[in-house]
């Protein structure tokens, strides 16, 4: 289940009432999908081939063709890091710098963990994500990915335009490090 951490404050915003009326008053849509559905050998699995991403996709296939059908994502695909991938500490880099994009950026979590930093109402804040967890990033909103202290994650990633989907750097002097 997702959390959230206010970086001005340093405030915990925790349960899933509290996270969800948060993230409704910064317009970043959230949901929480039923990952058991995933076979259990591909719960604790980071290293994915492509009948694996397959195999996620399909056991989610009800839950991604629903949310695409409300939200108008035409594409989806999995992501997967971790240690495992040579160039991790360069991904994270170029990761972690505020961006952003001419469409949503959706993705449903279904191993490990992430945090969105995005910037919202109160400043800028991260939100914590968990297996189940569902986000969406409006366009047009300044945000990165990154990974937790566990560094990895697969995760579902849903587009309306994949050839469209590009990072637009956003230099914000409002944006402090945590
Ligand atoms: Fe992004």
């Amino acid at each position: 289940m997702a959390t959230i951490r206010i970086r001005n404050t340093g405030e915990w915003i925790e349960g899933d009432a509290a996270v969800r009326s948060y993230l409704t008053e910064n317009d970043v849509y959230y949901d929480h999908w039923d990952v058991e559905q995933i076979p259990a050998r591909l719960h604790n699995q980071f290293d994915l081939t492509d009948d694996d991403k397959n195999d996620i996709l399909a056991a989610m296939k009800n839950d991604i063709e629903n949310l695409s059908a409300q939200r108008g994502y035409v594409k989806w695909d999995i992501i997967s890091l971790s240690d495992s991938n040579p160039n991790l500490e360069e991904l994270l880099k170029k990761f972690e710098q505020v961006h952003t994009h001419s469409e949503d950026e959706v993705r449903a979590i279904t191993a490990g963990s992430g945090i969105f930093v995005i910037k919202g109402k109160d400043g800028y804040f991260d939100v914590r994500l968990t297996p189940g967890d569902v986000i969406s990033v409006p366009e047009g909103n300044p945000h990165f990915f990154t990974l937790t202290e566990e560094r990895k994650v697969v995760a579902v990633r849903l587009f309306i335009d994949p050839a469209g989907w590009v990072a637009q750097p956003y230099d914000d002097p409002a944006f402090q490090k945590a």
